[in-house]
């Protein structure tokens, strides 16, 4: 099953698990950048990051978004913004427009809850069949040894069934 990995990450831990995911699942990968990057430190990085969730924005890409049309499995990663997925997720689904694939979501916090953003993302991405989703607290700088353990077996459980 031909599958890929697409992400967005501010601080590196969405980045860190999608790379993992990739690796184990033998997966493309593709990382979703903003035209205006949100700030990595100070104020204006809650500030900027929150607001743009509250307005339900979808800021712009310098990624291209290849065709993904032959692609069954994609997995989807966000860190946690105001409890919910950070606004890039949201340009990527206005400029994919998936259907009917086979999709897994993956995220990383700061201590949760998780939840809602999964939730927010399975109505992002209405009309795909949703698998599963892992989350992970701040996996780069917390258990890292033992978050990468989780991720890939994770991934070897999902694709068992594929
Ligand atoms: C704008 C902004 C809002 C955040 N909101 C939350 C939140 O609501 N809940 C939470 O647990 N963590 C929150 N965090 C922390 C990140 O989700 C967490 O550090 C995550 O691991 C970052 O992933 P990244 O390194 O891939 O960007 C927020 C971080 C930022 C920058």
């Amino acid at each position: 099953m031909k599958s890929i990995v697409v992400f967005y990450s501010l601080e590196g831990n969405c980045k860190l698990i999608g790379n993992t995911i990739a690796e184990a699942a033998h997966s493309d990968i593709l990382e979703l950048k903003l035209r205006k990057p949100v700030p990595v430190k100070g104020p204006m990085k809650f500030l900027a990051g929150g607001g743009s969730v509250m307005k339900k924005s979808s800021p712009e890409l310098t990624t291209v978004i290849p065709d993904l049309s032959d692609y069954q499995l994609i997995f989807i990663g966000a860190p946690v913004w105001a409890g919910s997925f950070a606004p890039a997720i949201r340009t990527f689904a206005s400029s994919a427009r998936l259907e009917n694939k086979k999709m897994c979501f993956f995220t990383c916090c700061a201590g949760g809850p998780t939840e809602k953003c999964i939730s927010d993302m399975k109505s992002l991405f209405e009309g795909n069949l949703f698998i599963s989703d892992i989350s992970f607290v701040n996996p780069a700088t917390k258990d890292t040894k033992s978050c990468l353990n989780k991720v890939r077996d994770w991934v070897s459980g999902l694709t068992e069934d594929f």
